[in-house]
């Protein structure tokens, strides 16, 4: 690595994945769509209003030569080649850290050639951030496919703030420590001024293996939510680290879920499905990690046992498909398709399916009428960092009314507390959740979702990007709040 000459931009994200995601015609003409995922949809809008940079892959493999303007951004596009594509981002993030991070769900793999491309794109992003960077820049570094990129950018460019966000959990001691570079990246986090993550829990993990793989002298005191930040001193330096839960834009969306046009493609919507006493919805990325399977596995029994009417009581499952190249995810979009065929199979009637399954992205305007339609919410991920789309059912509620199952194995679960929680390992649990949120008194349902909207309305994205930001910036000290 050589020191690069400054660059023009003051705010920086940088993000395994650009906002938008190109796609090749087999002419070799470009058209781009919007990128899958919580991580774009959180961080977009901020950085739109700030004017800043975005560093990321574009999606597809030898994509990318030279910066793009964007309307609000600079958009910086690092290039990749096939076979880093799998295995930086298929191979080492969603085929080792991924699963790691997420309980092991799926037996993480570990390969050497896997770790050493993730070092090598990891140098690329660290590389092409420190070409774009102003002399004194604020540098946000997020998630998990780029954790060794704060300490290659601190050695390119020690003049610029770092800031690291991990977007998913922060895995128990015990199961990091399986992780054979573990060291490795401990040390890349720590170059980072600023480490945040979305619960004090994975702040505190994190602090202990500061101390214990890197011998760093760490805080003691427990981490609070956005207070009480722990330090790690690295040589002269000190390594603020915190938890701050993330959000979403919430006014934007109750507004936009507001507006007759929303409301009425809702009706259209509830027309279309027959009319149903009540609506569930899941709406998630097609992944292992979300419970999908769980929630079918419920409502196929509460279907049996009678407590719910298949002809009263419809499922809609919206599902984007996701790293469809990855084995894991292929074995799961076989699974939950089979579970679907079967429930329909038994319960449905011609012209009435009881499951409605759609294996495609929903435009943004269409997925808010789907939140204002749906009477029931369900979110059952085995492990989830946050969870936005908890956070976005709740924003959509404008007349108080629906309910939201949710998993305490979320993030939301410890905002979101007037929701049905539930242990997705414990099918009797869920399908009582499902069940209660089904027939509340209305005056309960009403008394819950009031409750978690002034949560959710309170603490947006906003907050969530300015409490981290000043934070780095040193505005805020609360290290002894
Ligand atoms: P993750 O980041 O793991 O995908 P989140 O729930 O935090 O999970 O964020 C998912 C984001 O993607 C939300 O903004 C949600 O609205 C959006 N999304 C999820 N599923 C779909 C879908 N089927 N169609 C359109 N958008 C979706
Ligand atoms: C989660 C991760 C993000 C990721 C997104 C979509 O939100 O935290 O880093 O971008 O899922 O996944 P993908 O693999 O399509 O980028």
């Amino acid at each position: 690595m050589t020191a690069a000459a400054f660059g023009t931009s003051d705010f920086i994200v940088v993000a395994n994945r650009l906002p938008v995601d190109v796609e090749k015609a087999p002419d070799g003409s470009l058209t781009w769509k919007e990128s899958p995922g919580g991580l774009v949809t959180a961080l977009k809008p901020i950085l739109s209003a700030r004017n800043g940079a975005w560093v990321g892959w574009p999606g597809a493999p030898d994509v990318g030569d030279g910066p793009i303007d964007g309307q609000d951004m600079l958009l910086v596009p690092v290039k990749l080649s096939a076979q880093e594509v799998q295995e930086h981002y298929e191979g080492f993030s969603n085929g080792s850290l991924w699963p790691l991070y997420h309980d092991v769900i799926v037996k993480p793999e570990y390969h050497r050639e896997w770790w050493n491309t993730y070092v090598e794109v990891n140098r690329r992003f660290a590389e092409e951030t420190a070409k774009v960077a102003a002399e004194g820049a604020t540098v946000w570094v997020q998630d998990y496919q780029l954790q060794l990129v704060p300490k290659m950018l601190r050695m390119l460019r020690p003049d610029v703030k770092i800031g690291f966000f991990l977007h998913i959990p922060f895995p128990p001691v015990e199961l990091f420590m399986q992780m054979p570079w573990r060291r490795e990246i401990i040390e890349g986090i720590l170059g980072a001024d600023l480490v945040g993550f979305h619960l004090p829990g994975g702040a505190q993990n994190f602090l202990y293996l500061a101390s214990k793989l890197a011998g760093y002298p760490t805080s003691k005191n427990s981490i609070g939510v956005r207070s009480k930040f722990g330090v790690v001193t690295v040589g002269f330096r000190s390594v603020r680290v915190g938890a701050f839960p993330i959000s979403i834009e919430s006014a934007e969306l109750a507004a936009t879920a507001k507006l007759p046009e929303t409301r009425q493609r809702a009706r259209a919507l509830r027309k279309e499905l027959g009319n149903p006493e009540k609506i569930l919805l899941g709406v998630d990325r097609l992944d292992y990690t979300k419970g999908i399977d769980v929630r079918l596995r419920a409502i196929g029994e509460l279907y049996q046992e009678g407590r719910l009417d298949p002809e009263r009581h419809i499922f809609v499952q919206l599902a984007t498909p996701s790293r469809e190249r990855v084995e894991s995810y292929k074995t799961m979009r076989n699974d939950i398709e089979l579970q679907v065929g079967r429930i329909n199979g038994n319960f449905g009637r011609v012209g009435h399916p009881a499951i409605h399954y759609i294996h495609r992205p929903v435009p943004r305007r269409e997925l808010l009428a789907f939140f204002a339609a749906a009477d029931v919410m369900l979110v059952t991920p085995l492990r989830d960092g946050m969870n936005l789309v908890a956070k976005e059912y709740i924003a959509c509620r404008n007349d108080s009314s629906g309910a939201l199952v949710l998993s305490e194995f979320t993030g939301a679960a410890a905002e979101l507390r007037q929701a049905y929680q539930c242990n997705p390992h414990d099918l009797e649990g869920v399908k009582n959740a499902i069940d209660e949120a089904v027939h509340q008194e209305p005056e309960d349902g009403k008394r819950r979702i009031r409750a978690m909207r002034r949560q959710v309305l309170q603490y947006d994205v906003d907050r969530w990007a300015r409490s981290f930001l000043q934070t780095l910036a040193g505005t805020v000290d609360e290290t002894r709040a």
